[in-house]
């Protein structure tokens, strides 16, 4: 199967944790947008929206986001805001599985918070870390398949994901 596997979700989903042991597992490459996109620039994430600002990341997420989803067979980490462009979640129906990794907010912002190193939740206050989880869930809901994952841990959650992988070969060989 030529398919990407590609993680969706939230800042503090685990996108990257997980994507990273699936990609060991499946025997697949792993690519992780952000990590492209500071690879590129040569600057943190931080630093990009300090000194360029968000439309400035924005665009480069979209050109490296796209170019990443043009590839196949790979473990794709998307950044938190990219599933919410248009062109970005075209590129994903071409030769893409995308899986969200959906957590109550109540979690997601414990650990958006325990980590200093996201411009935009560092922002942004609960009520209006909630408002935006709610906003982008609708959109994040638009992906092929859905994981809930507050009551799995990290193997259970990586099962998911392989039973899915699994399920798409075989539609595909048929
Ligand atoms: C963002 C999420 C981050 C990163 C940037 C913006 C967002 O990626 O792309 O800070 O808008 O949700 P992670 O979801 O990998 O933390």
């Amino acid at each position: 199967m030529k398919k990407n596997l590609v993680l969706i979700g939230m800042m503090g989903s685990g996108k990257s944790t997980i994507g990273r042991i699936l990609a060991n597992k499946t025997k697949l490459k792993f690519l992780d947008t952000d990590k492209l996109i500071e690879n590129e620039n040569n600057l943190k994430i931080t630093e990009i929206f300090k000194n360029k600002g968000e439309n400035f990341f924005r665009n480069v997420e979209e050109k490296i986001s796209v170019k990443a989803l043009k590839t196949s067979k790979n473990v794709i980490a998307l950044g938190g805001g990219a599933f919410l462009n248009d062109r970005i979640r075209n590129e994903l129906k071409v030769q893409s599985i995308s899986i969200w990794l959906k957590w109550s907010p109540n979690i997601l912002i414990k650990r958006i918070y325990k980590n200093k190193t996201r411009p935009i939740a560092n922002e942004l206050k609960v009520d209006e870390l909630e408002d935006l989880i709610e906003k982008r869930s609708k959109i994040y809901a638009k992906a092929d398949y859905k994981i809930n994952c507050d009551k799995l841990n990290k193997n259970k959650i990586i099962n998911k994901i392989l039973d899915i992988y699994e399920n798409e070969r075989n539609i595909s060989k048929n």
